[in-house]
């Protein structure tokens, strides 16, 4: 049965997730949200498959003890090992959106890919795209450094525009359209990513194609909107491990969105 009053279950290996949950509370006001950010085990991208796998299914079960009625997977590179999860509540992965999404907004058949080690490696985003559509070119690069940037609340550094600059230029070299940000860190270094670029790039976020797909989850019946007369729905976000630095990035990711205490868990 589709449950219908619990809240939406979203989890990433830190941080970058709450770009994803941000818009997701702005687009479904009425529905209530759980997150969780595994900053204990962070970072995600550069772990084997295997251990990847272990962690998105104690993930999923601690979120389904929670009520969770769906699971966002908010992160790209758990989002690489999700076949053959067992769960009995949906659960959706930013790739397959993601790849469908920026399939839809380039005109010159080159996208561009970056992500962790882990997405990367695994060619997550390459593989969906060509299911979708053979002869577009993707051409993708690691940034493993971007993530601690990030989490180092580094996103108007000089040096960040320089360390962005090396990853980026090959992309640019190769007159991508289109540039899939494959690990959610990377909306935090939009400016400086849409810099190196050039303004003609479309930059894709993995929380825009999550929209879309929660719509189309809701519309379709496989998700149930939560009753309006329940009254404000709870927002809680939960980590493995908490630090002042945490809970000050979480606050400027959200913001406006005022955020609960965060609280720490053990999964
Ligand atoms: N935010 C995660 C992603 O989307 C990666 C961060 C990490 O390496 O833990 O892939």
């Amino acid at each position: 049965m589709v449950k219908s009053d619990g809240p939406i279950g979203v989890f990433d290996s830190g941080l970058g997730g709450l770009t994803v949950l941000r818009s997701l509370k702005e687009a479904f006001p009425n529905e209530g949200f759980v997150y969780l950010g595994d900053t204990a085990r962070l970072p995600y991208g550069n772990k084997s498959p295997s251990t990847l796998k272990l962690y998105v299914e104690q993930n999923i079960k601690w979120l389904e003890s929670q009520g969770a009625k769906a699971i966002i997977v908010a992160c790209n590179s758990a989002s690489t090992v999700l076949t053959n999860i067992e769960t009995e509540i949906p659960v959706f992965g930013v790739i397959e959106p993601g790849a469908k999404f920026a399939l839809a907004m380039t005109e010159n058949q080159s996208i561009g890919v970056i992500g962790t080690r882990a997405t990367i490696q695994k060619k997550a985003y390459v593989d969906a795209i060509h299911r979708l559509s053979g002869h577009t070119k993707v051409f993708q690069q690691a940034c493993p450094l971007l993530v601690s940037l990030v989490e180092e609340g580094w996103d108007e550094d000089p040096i960040t525009n320089l360390i962005v600059y090396r990853y980026l230029s090959p992309l640019v070299a190769a007159g991508v359209d289109t540039l899939i940000l494959g690990c959610t860190h990377y909306p935090v270094l939009r400016n400086a990513i849409q810099k190196v670029m050039g303004r003609h790039v479309n930059l894709i976020e993995s929380s825009q194609p999550m929209l879309e797909t929660l719509n189309l989850a809701f519309r379709s019946g496989k998700l149930k909107a939560r009753d309006e007369n329940l009254g404000e729905p709870d927002m809680h976000i939960c980590a493995t491990d908490i630090s002042d630095s945490f809970t000050a990035l979480a606050q400027r990711i959200l913001a406006p969105i005022r955020i609960p205490p965060i609280e720490r868990i053990d999964l």
